[in-house]
Parts: C-alpha cells; structure tokens; sequence
C-alpha cells in the first residue's frame, strides 16, 4: 500500500515540476507563500489547454493537488517523503481561503448584502473591489466601509474598496467597466452579481409586463451583465476565476403568502444561468456557483418588514433556527466561493437559509 501511494505522489510531483516548473514539492510556509503570489497563470492546469497535449496531464495533477500546491494529507505525505519529518510546520488551510493579490467586481455594493460581500473579500487578501452601483456617489454606510479598509493592518492592509456608478441593466456599459478594472489591475479574478430588487405584491394574474421585464432586466439580465463583464477579463487575462451569482431561496421555493412572481422567477432563471455558464466555463477554469440566502434583513426586506413588524416573527418561524438571517453570516461563505478553499465547486446552489428548505 504504502509503496503504491509513494509512486502516485512521486508522479503527481513529476507532473506539477513539469507543468508548473516546481522544481520540488516542499511544504514550507516559504513555498506556499510563493505560490500563493505566484500569478495564478502560470499554472498549466487552469489554461484553456482542453484540445492539447497536456490536458490529460492537466487532469491528473488537477486531481492531484490544490494550486497552492500540496495541502492537508497530501502536504503530509510529501513532507514525508522529501524526507522533512522535523521541519515544523503551520497549517495551510487559511492559504486556501487566502485572495492574496485578487481583484473582484461586486455589484450592487453600495449598500446590503453585497457590500458585506465586498468588504470580506477585502478582509480575505483581495488588492481591489470594485463596487458597482446605482446611485452617482456612494452612501455613508460605504463611505464607512471605505475608511474602515483604509486602517485595516493584517491580510486587508493597502487593499482598495473602489466605487463605480453603473447601471447593470447596460451591457455595453457593464463590459466596458470590466475592461477598465482589467487595463488598470492586469487581472480579474472573482465577481459577486448582487444588485437585485424585489416590488411589491402583485397577483400573477394581472402582473404587469412592464414590472415583470423590469425585475428581470435587473435580477437576471443584470446579472448575466455583470457576470460577462468578469468574466470576460478573466478569460483575457487567462488566470481562473470565480463568478458568484446571488441567486435565492425564492429561486428554488416559493415564499409562502407572497404575491412575488416576478422575483421568484429572475431568481430562478439565475439559477440555470449559473449551470449553464459554469458548464461552458468550465473548461477555462472559471468557477461559477449561486448563493441562496435566505430571509435577511436589509434594505431589500425593510420594505415589507418595517410595514409590516408582524413578518419577523412569521419569516422567522419558517427555518428551524427561528430567526432571520444577518448580511454577515454569509462572509464565510463568500469567502469559501471565491478562493482556492472552493476549487472543486461550480455549477452549484449554495443555500444558507437557517434551514428554511429542511422542512
Ligand atoms: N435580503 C434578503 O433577505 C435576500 C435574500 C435572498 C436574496 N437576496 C438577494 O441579495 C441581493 C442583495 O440584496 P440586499 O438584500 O442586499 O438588497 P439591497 O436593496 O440592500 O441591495 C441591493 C443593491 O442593488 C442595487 N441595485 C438595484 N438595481 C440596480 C441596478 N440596476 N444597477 C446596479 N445596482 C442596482 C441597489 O442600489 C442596492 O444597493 C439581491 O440580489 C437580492 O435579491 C436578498
């Protein structure tokens, strides 16, 4: 067993020296400082090679270890047999949620959960967030976001929260912003589609075309805008990516005893799109997954739960938690999407609900 598993790593190793130019596989905190910074492009196995020669080499040493290199079991083995047995060792597992030198596009990060998003992506290493948004200059919440990035010491230090008035109904607009961030930073790397809008009641019977293309030209068009928009630098600059759609609950359920179709279906049709971008995708190691949350205060909501206080306790009483959700209980799972600690997920729903589906 033993002598199976050593030739495996030691062909895993050959593979990695030769794709990677690693010349050996030592796990020291120098060497997984390094990759980390290395730019992400120079790793073979995230180019689109899928016609070439090297893909099945791709493949393997894909499968083989994370594009820091050897972590967990695997770093152990490797230490193994390079024969370190005394040099000490730290744990890896923050390298793999680490956006060391990345650059994201956020969109509707004025405010609400995608600025909470925005900031985490700050916190994880990232070097720029681009916040897109509506209004022609950002609020006090970001400006207080802003400020707080600006004395921020450890992993956030010198990062940059930007802002950028746009509207992500415009395509053209969208792309040329995504072109900006990509002649400016040299690489794009993770994009949060957010901005989104719910109205109010409205019988499925007599809803409105005009209110119905709105929704959609926000919560899907605009997402798919904003998706192209990083996606597109990503592809340029052919480093990997991570494309995070907030999708929701109402795309996979319906709210019970809300008139909501047109929100319910935007977010369904969110969902598809994520599937179906991440299976074209794929290919050119771009990563594309929705997140669904569920009941969580905010602008979004305050429209329905300051007028009507009565709906805490009812949307409160639909999750096992019994509770609603707050924007910062889903930093750890932005987190999680947009890094290395979330390479092996695309093409999935990520719901963080309370529970709210578990009955
Ligand atoms: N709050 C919740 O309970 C909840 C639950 C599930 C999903 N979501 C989704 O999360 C996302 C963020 O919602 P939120 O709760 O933070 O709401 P929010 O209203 O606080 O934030 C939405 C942001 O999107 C921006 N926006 C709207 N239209 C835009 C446009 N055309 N171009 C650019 N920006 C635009 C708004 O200006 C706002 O800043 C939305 O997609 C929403 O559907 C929210």
């Amino acid at each position: 067993m033993r002598n199976a598993f050593t030739v495996s790593l030691r062909q895993a190793a050959a593979i990695r020296r030769q794709q990677c130019a690693v010349r050996r596989v030592v796990v020291s905190p120098a060497l997984v400082q390094q990759q980390a910074r290395r730019p992400i492009s120079n790793c073979a196995v995230w180019r689109n090679n899928s016609n070439s020669a090297n893909s099945d080499n791709a493949a393997a040493q894909s499968q083989q270890f994370s594009p820091l290199g050897p972590v967990g079991v695997a770093a152990a083995l490797a230490a193994r047999e390079e024969g370190q047995t005394e040099r000490v060792v730290r744990p890896t597992i923050w390298d793999e949620f680490a956006l060391r030198d990345r650059v994201a596009l956020v969109s509707g990060a004025n405010r609400g959960l995608g600025l909470e998003m925005a900031l985490v992506l700050i916190e994880a290493g990232a070097r720029a967030v681009y916040c897109v948004d509506l209004p022609a200059q950002p609020g006090k919440e970001w400006v207080a976001v802003q400020e707080y990035v600006k004395r921020m010491d450890g992993g956030g230090a010198g990062a940059r929260l930007e802002y950028v008035s746009a509207d992500v109904r415009d395509q053209k607009a969208m792309w040329r912003i995504g072109e900006e961030i990509g002649d400016r930073e040299g690489r794009m790397d993770v994009c949060v589609a957010a901005a989104g809008i719910l109205k109010a009641h409205t019988n499925c019977l007599e809803y409105p075309g005009e209110e119905f293309e709105e929704v959609m030209n926000v919560n899907t068009n605009g997402v798919l805008f904003t998706a192209q928009a990083a996606g597109r630098q990503m592809m340029r600059f052919g480093n990997r990516g991570s494309i995070i759609m907030i999708a929701s609950i109402s795309g996979s359920i319906t709210n019970k005893d809300h008139a909501w179709v047109s929100y319910n279906t935007s977010k369904s049709a969110v969902l598809q799109m994520a599937r179906s971008m991440a299976c074209e995708l794929g290919p050119k190691g771009i990563r594309v997954n929705t997140l669904s949350p569920g009941y969580i205060y905010t602008s979004l909501t305050a429209a329905y739960l300051d007028k009507q206080p009565h709906l805490y306790d009812k949307w409160s009483g639909l999750n096992p938690l019994g509770r609603l959700g707050r924007p910062d209980e889903l930093r750890g799972v932005i987190a999680w999407l947009a890094s290395d600690a979330s390479t092996f997920c695309t093409g999935s729903d990520i719901v963080v609900s309370g529970g709210h589906h578990a009955w």
